[in-house]
């Protein structure tokens, strides 16, 4: 052990004047989340590569090719069941309509100069072996941007036997090799009807060689089944009105074997009946290795056996909890982690923004006319990122981001903080960040067109905040608590001494925290953009305070959503949560907390790397801004918070929907242990007429006219990351410190917490999903799936981190 830390030690030094902080083992990855299988590197436009599969059970499933996750193929279920971004995982896909189940797995081989190499297997078998499992397996790869790639095997008109070789290059990847190796025991599909005038083709594999335009290679689906169509509607000519009934659709749904000079997509296509294994071994000509099948067959079981032993030190079940199904939640709690990482994504595109709209009650009358009304295309931009659902939301979203980042970066510090910077890096010259990142066609394609639209005026709840915190809560806890080495994160491929020539040492996922250095050096670049962007929030999100003769202790930190419309408050992330009409003087507590949050996160980030002038103004300002939350949202007739509105007279009047809202001050810690209001908040959340149901707090009332009313979507039903906000409040300030409401957080804790993952895991298990929200009537999953966003944090819920 200790001298993997020496080695440690030693990677930090200086190289080139930089740092080594182990982003060139993040290269590589599963980061085309939106698809079932997609590797690509972290390059903007290079080497994107995809899986596809059909039945050719009959002639019909060949509508149904699944490639890009979609919730209307109704697949049983899907998920990573172990993955580590630095290491590779193991997927496990279930498609009961063509009897197969798929594992996608996926190693990556470090070594050169140029992200290492990878290999990748694809295996499958029958769900129900007493039923035929035919299929179509498709892999392919396309060259986007610079570069070339090329087919090295001879191409043959009635296809190939034996492996197939790719050779490319690109800027980012210099030279490579691809390569696509069958199994040793698959047995290819050479019978069914008409199968003697179909034997020169049947058994073979099938290529297809196409040209596309750079950037479009994320269309290649439609690309693959045009060619596969019209070889498919040739074929199929002499037996339209055969006596003896169609072929075997096999024979029919085949890549035609042309290879058009100049291609830039590539297909390989496998039919199989029954079990199968297919490899793929991608080479990087620089780091000198020869890849085989017994370093699948050794890596994938080495990289298994050290993420379960990993996760269990990084994740443990605590020994109080007590269940049954111990073994059940554990691979539950692995399986949501796994498919958050491996739904951790690599885009790269324009966006589309409007600087000139603004609502009614937002227009600022002495603005000037600004020139760039309309919307507008923005340069490229790229970003890694995790997403919050793989099927419905397979891009960035900022409030969700921060939720993401606390969990992944308890798995991999690191990686967080690689994520963190690049979303720090879109904050822009104002200090705005737009809401969600729909960066290029591929991305747009997902979104309906009236919210492609960014407008840089809107904001979003700031929870990047929570993750720099959380960063620094790392560091602290670092410097104290037993290293990362201890426990147990070198592993993978330096453990499993298979036959590689040159094997790169451990690599890190926390090289930051072992570094007070390189870790001051990051807190110090991210903390000008940051100081920006929070700027931004204090001036265009401004409410007001004196107009309306309100009292507050300051006469400067009120806050207001822009870009509400009359029903929704998109910017706030609580979209359609009753809020009362639309008026400039309009107050709102989330946000207002929220800001009072940030500043904490600021001071801590300003203590943090000296700016002692800067945190002294920020604790002042976090002072005014809990002074006002008190003074301006506190309903004492209501005994809770609430929003504060303008009515005809000009008065201001509280607006005080009982839900998620009422509960901020609380949720984000920012109310005292004595406070008087805590007493209320409690009550509020554990009472069943209200939010307390035994699969989690509502969101609102069950009690309020309103409930589950419209598109009931804040109206009620419950959401993971706000019921984590809560549990966390109280196992770390209100059950944990002294104070009159302790042995009640106490109590309330452990019971939530308790219908919270009983509840998230008997859906899972029901299901096989996990969900976007849960019913607050029935517990049941609710709309988007899998959602491994923020529903994920049941693993923090279950490790008790918060
Ligand atoms: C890590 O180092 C690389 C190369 O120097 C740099 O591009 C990247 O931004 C660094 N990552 C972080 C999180 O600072």
């Amino acid at each position: 052990m200790r001298w993997v830390c020496l080695a440690l030690v030693f990677l930090a030094i200086p190289i080139h004047g930089q740092p080594n902080n182990g982003s060139d083992t993040l290269v590589w990855g599963a980061y085309r989340p939106n698809l079932y299988f997609g590797l690509r590197p972290r390059i903007k436009q290079s080497l994107m590569t995809g899986l596809m599969w059909f039945g050719v059970q009959d002639y019909k499933s060949v509508e149904k090719t699944r490639h890009a996750c979609d919730q209307g193929d109704g697949l049983d279920s899907y998920t990573w069941t172990t993955y580590d971004a630095r290491e590779g995982g193991v997927q496990v896909i279930k498609d009961s309509r063509n009897n197969v189940k798929l594992s996608t797995q996926f190693l990556k081989v470090p070594g050169g100069e140029h992200g290492g190499s990878w290999a990748a297997r694809i295996k499958g078998e029958p769900l129900d072996p007493a039923r035929p499992s035919r299929n179509s397996i498709i892999f392919y790869a396309g060259m986007d941007g610079l570069g070339g790639l090329d087919m090295d095997t001879e191409e043959d008109e009635n296809g190939i036997e034996g492996p197939i070789s790719f050779s490319g290059t690109s800027p980012g990847l210099d030279d490579f090799t691809l390569r696509i190796v069958d199994g040793p025991d698959n047995e290819p599909i050479t019978d069914g009807p008409h199968a003697n005038a179909f034997a020169e083709r049947a058994g073979k594999t099938h290529v297809a060689g196409i040209r596309v335009p750079s950037g479009s290679i994320w269309q290649a689906r439609e690309h693959i089944l045009q060619n596969i169509i019209k070889h498919g509607s040739e074929a199929i000519g002499p037996y339209r009105e055969h006596p003896s009934g169609p072929p075997d659709p096999s024979f029919i749904f085949q890549l035609s074997d042309d290879v058009y000079s100049g291609s830039s997509l590539y297909a390989v296509q496998k039919l199989v009946n029954g079990p199968f294994q297919i490899d793929i071994f991608f080479e990087s000509a620089s780091a000198k290795q020869k890849l085989t099948s017994a370093i699948l067959d050794e890596g994938i079981q080495a990289l298994t056996t050290s993420y379960n032993e990993r996760f269990d030190k990084v994740f443990p079940v605590p020994p109080t909890y007590q269940a049954n199904d111990l073994e059940s939640i554990k691979s539950f709690s692995k399986a949501i982690t796994s498919n958050l990482v491996g739904g951790i994504g690599y885009f790269y595109g324009t966006s589309i923004v409007d600087k000139g709209f603004a609502f009614e009650w937002d227009q600022d009358e002495d603005a000037e006319e600004t020139e760039e009304k309309g919307a507008r295309l923005t340069e490229p931009r790229d970003l890694l990122t995790a997403t919050p659902s793989r099927s419905f939301f397979p891009r960035g979203f900022y409030w969700d981001e921060g939720f993401h980042l606390l969990h992944i970066g308890e798995w991999d510090n690191d990686l967080s903080l690689e994520i963190l910077k690049d979303w720090v890096g879109l904050i822009d010259d104002n200090g705005w960040v737009g809401r969600e990142q729909i960066l290029g066609e591929e991305a747009r394609s997902k979104v309906p067109q009236e919210f492609q639209t960014q407008v840089p005026t809107f904001a979003n709840p700031p929870t990047l905040a929570m993750a720099v915190t959380a960063f620094i809560n790392r560091l602290k806890a670092h410097q104290t608590g037993p290293s990362d080495q201890d426990l147990g994160m070198d592993f993978g491929l330096q453990d499993a001494q298979f036959p590689l020539g040159q094997v790169t040492p451990a690599s890190s996922h926390s090289r930051y925290l072992e570094d007070a250095e390189l870790s001051l050096l990051y807190l110090k670049s991210i903390y000008t953009p940051l100081k920006r962007h929070y700027d931004w929030f204090r001036r265009t999100q401004r409410g007001q305070i004196k107009q309306y003769g309100r009292k507050a202790r300051s006469r400067t930190e009120a806050y207001r959503w822009r870009g509400r419309s009359k029903d929704h408050v998109l910017t706030s992330g609580m979209d359609d949560y009753p809020r009362g009409p639309p008026h400039a003087g309009e107050l709102h507590l989330d946000l207002i907390s929220w800001m009072a949050f940030f500043s904490r996160t600021m001071r801590d980030i300003a203590d943090f790397i000296g700016e002692v002038d800067d945190a002294a103004a920020f604790r002042d300002i976090e002072k005014a801004t809990l002074d006002n939350i008190e003074d301006l949202h506190w309903s004492e007739e209501n005994k809770m918070y609430c929003d504060a509105n303008v009515n005809d007279e000009d008065e201001s009047y509280h607006v005080c929907d009982k839900g998620y809202l009422s509960l901020f001050p609380f949720l984000l810690s920012l109310l005292p242990t004595d406070s008087p209001h805590l007493g209320p908040i409690l009550d509020l959340l554990r009472d069943p007429e209200h939010l307390w149901s035994p699969y989690g707090l509502r969101s609102l009332s069950a009690s309020h006219p309103l409930f589950g009313q419209g598109e009931n979507y804040w109206k009620g039903p419950i959401w993971i990351q706000m019921n984590y906000l809560a549990l966390g409040a109280l196992y770390k300030t209100y059950g944990a410190q002294e104070g009159p409401y302790q042995q009640r957080a106490k109590e309330i804790y452990a019971e939530l917490r308790k219908n919270i993952i009983d509840n998230v895991h008997k859906e899972y298990e029901r299901t096989g999903y996990v969900w976007e929200q849960y019913d607050p009537i029935s517990g049941e999953g609710r709309r988007s799936h899998p959602f491994t966003g923020w529903t994920s944090l049941v693993t923090l819920i279950i490790s008790e981190k918060y």
